[in-house]
Formats: C-alpha cells, structure tokens, sequence
C-alpha cells in the first residue's frame, strides 16, 4: 500500500505493507494508522504534528520520559568509542560497571546479573537458570515450572509456557511440558474498585498446595509471577497474598521468581517491586525501564545462593550453557548507566510514592463514568475496565484507545481494559489531562 506522507519529515511515499507489526491488527492499522515521528519529556508527537501526551511510558519502559540528551550523549559516545563486544569468554568494563551499580540498587542479597536483550530472554533466562540450579545441587528431577493463568511473560517458548493468556498459546503448537499453573486473582466480585491492594484473595496463593498435593514438590523447579499483572490488564495482588506464595515456596523448596519487566525501575515507588511488597523473591527479571527504553535490553538479578552453586567443577568449566549476542551490549550499558544517573539525580525510582495518591484520587474520579465496571491501581500503575460490547470484545476499549489518541492522549488497552502507566515525571495537571479525556471520550463511545 502506498500512503502519501505530507509529515514535517518531508513529502515521500511512504509504504507500509512490509512491516508486520507486532500484536498489531495490521490490516485495520494500514488503513488508518497512527504514526509517532517525535517524543521529548512526557509527550510523543505524531506525523500530523500533535503532541500526544504519553499515558504509557512507551510500553512501560520509558520511565523517566523521553529525548533525554544524556542518553543521547552517552550512546553516541560509545557507538564511536566501540560499538560492539562479543560477550562470550570477553569482557568489556561497561558490562561490569552497570552490573555493579545495578546490584547496589538492588534488594540486599541480589548480588549477580546476567544480561539479555529484551523482558522475553529475561524470562527465559531466568527459568533456565532455575533449573540449571536445582540440577547443580543434585535435585535433577525438579523441572516442573509453575505459572499462572491470566500471566505475561514475554512471548519465548518458555515465557509463553508459563504465561496464562489465551491468544499468546493456543496458536503456537506444543509448550513446554511439565508446566502448570496457579489460578488468576482477578476478583471483580470481591474487589472491584479497590483502591491499592484488594483486601480478598490471599488464600488464591495457597493453590500451589494443591499443585504440590498433585506433581509432588520434588518435581517442581520454581513458581513465576508477575508482582503487580499488566498486559493482562492491570492485575493487583491481593493484601498477603505473594507473602503466601513465599512461604509455601520455601516449606517445598521451590524457587520464587518475580517477572519485575514492568515493575521494576520505581513503577511502584521503591526500585523494585519485591521492595514495595517486602516479599524477596530468589529471581527476578527486568527489561523495560532498565534503558528507559532507548536500547533494547534485560537483565536477570540472583542471590548469591542462586549464583554460588554454579561455581563449582574445574575453573575452565563454562558453568552456565546459555547468553546471548547481544549480552551486556556497549550502546545498551551505556544507555543503562546513563538512565540509572537521571532516575538517581530526579528521584524517580522513589517518585510514584509521592504521586500515587494523586493518581489513584484521579483514577477512582472515573467510578461514575459511562461503561466503567471496576478501577484498580498500585503506585504509578492504573487500570480502568469497561463493560464488553455484547458479541464484540475488546470493541470498545479499542474505540475509546483511537479516540484518546485522536484527542492527545495516549492510552492502552487489553481486551476492554484500559492500562496506564505514564512516566514516573508525570504532574498532577497532565494526570488531570489523561482522566479529562478519557472522561469525555467515555461519555461519547457507546
Ligand atoms: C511482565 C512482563 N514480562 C515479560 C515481558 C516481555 O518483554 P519484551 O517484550 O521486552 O520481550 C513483558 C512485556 O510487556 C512483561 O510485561
């Protein structure tokens, strides 16, 4: 398809047919596309030349807003310094710099990183280690991974595995085997409109008794969930319930691993979201937030306990069989310790502590709102759920998506969930400009 293409980038035909686009519908996006050309602190700006204020962070990795010239800076001055490293059986200091101030921000105890490239190798990463590790001390026969429905954890073989949405497994064939899953905590009967965490649910957590009733805890390796769930459409833990889920972890042996892609880097207010619950996991995954999105990148956090059971056998002995190309790239620690100084020097990693009761006080403002059926929110984390249209899931939330759009906002949706998750730099007055227009598109959409 050839589009005329009358940007402020010039008059060119512009054709769109080669790209697939990723979970795109790309035939109704071809039609009628929505193209981002420009983005700079809290707001994108489109080919038409609007600003668009960024109710997303991207897709949950721009933290700290977008254009950031120290970034910029720091890319460019790598890129020309040396632009590429192998990462097997070569070092280069960047990787080993980051790792370190990475660990100091870290959860005591976290004391290990191991790159990768996106949340996805993140997650596969982290359940390979989990069993690496189990056989490492002899306890071979723990493979099983376990789960839960309603979870997203990228879209590897594993990631989908163990992830629990529908339409991200049904179409790929054969999973992993040996996996299973906890029940979801999504509870609109007992929660709805719960501000934070919901008060119901705890005892969900104590399913994983029955799955170590049914498989026997000596075949299950490690449990992994996301702390707060949002791609499946914001998704908060019920009050204790991840303190549950540690506790029967550790009367079995099995290893915990938070999925932290999109929680982690001060979504809730603490750097990490195990900080924020108080509930240490013994893995856990980033990505995102890590670069502030500006190069693609994911980084897998251990505890010594994890980490140490692997340094044994001679010492020419490669002791864990897995990496990647692009482990520990230049340009992505470069970008990496770049962003970590911004979030240091503006507090962002602490920031949605102080902003989360404007934002939740906005959020709940939409209870009365045409279509609304329940609001949840944790730190700077929203989700606002809307009734189906009868026969026509996801409709609406995708019309109320385009018109927002349309009227300077950029939103997501899932299914007929609306999530937000703007930057952490997000003020009260752009917080009252998203809950203004989704309001008034509300009101409009039917
Ligand atoms: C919890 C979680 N895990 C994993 C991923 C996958 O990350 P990526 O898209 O970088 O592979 C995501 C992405 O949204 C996520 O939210």
């Amino acid at each position: 398809m050839d589009m005329l293409d009358d940007t402020p980038r010039g008059k060119s035909n512009r054709k769109l047919d080669a790209y697939w686009m990723p979970f795109t519908a790309n035939r109704q996006f071809k039609a009628s596309p929505r193209m981002l050309v420009g983005a700079k602190g809290l707001h994108y700006t489109s080919d038409d030349g609007r600003e668009i204020l960024d109710g997303t962070a991207g897709l949950w990795c721009c933290n700290a807003g977008h254009g950031h010239t120290e970034i910029a800076d720091a890319v460019h001055r790598q890129l020309l310094e040396m632009d590429y490293a192998p990462s097997f059986q070569m070092g280069h200091p960047l990787a080993f710099e980051f790792a370190e101030r990475l660990k100091d921000l870290a959860p005591d105890g976290f004391e290990h990183v191991f790159f990768t490239g996106s949340g996805s190798e993140s997650v596969d990463t982290a359940l390979k280690i989990a069993l690496a590790w189990h056989r490492a001390r002899g306890e071979g026969s723990r493979t099983r991974l376990i789960g839960r429905e309603r979870g997203y954890h990228g879209v590897g073989f594993g990631g989908i595995s163990v992830g629990g949405l529908v339409n991200n497994r049904r179409h790929f064939g054969t999973l992993l085997t040996g996996v299973d899953h906890l029940p979801h905590t999504h509870a609109p009967e007992h929660n709805a409109f719960s501000r934070g965490q919901p008060e119901w649910g705890a005892h969900l957590a104590d399913d994983l008794e029955r799955l170590v009733g049914l498989h026997g805890a000596e075949t299950i390796a490690a449990v992994i969930v996301e702390p707060v769930a949002g791609s499946t459409g914001v998704l908060v833990p019920p009050k204790g319930y991840l303190q549950r889920l540690r506790e029967i972890c550790d009367k079995h042996g099995i290893l915990l691993i938070f999925d932290e892609v999109i929680t982690g880097f001060g979504r809730l207010g603490t750097p990490f979201a195990s900080q924020f619950f108080g509930v240490m996991p013994d893995i856990f995954t980033t990505a995102k937030g890590l670069t502030n999105g500006a190069v693609p990148m994911g980084a897998v956090f251990t505890t010594d306990r994890i980490h140490d059971a692997f340094m044994n056998g001679p010492e020419g002995t490669i002791e864990l069989f897995h990496g990647y190309t692009y482990s520990g790239h230049p340009i992505a620690c470069a970008a990496g310790l770049a962003t970590l100084d911004i979030y240091e020097r503006d507090g962002l990693l602490t920031r949605a502590a102080s902003i989360a009761p404007a934002w939740e006080e906005a959020l709940h403002g939409l209870k009365d709102a045409p279509h609304v059926i329940d609001i949840r929110n944790l730190g700077l984390i929203g989700g606002i759920e809307l009734a189906s249209r009868p026969g026509a899931p996801g409709a609406r939330a995708y019309d109320v998506f385009t018109a927002c759009f349309q009227e300077g906002c950029m939103i997501r949706v899932t299914g007929d969930v609306i999530a937000m998750s703007p930057p952490l730099s997000i003020g009260e007055a752009e917080i009252a400009q998203l809950i203004g227009t989704l309001r008034k598109v509300l009101e409009r959409t039917e």
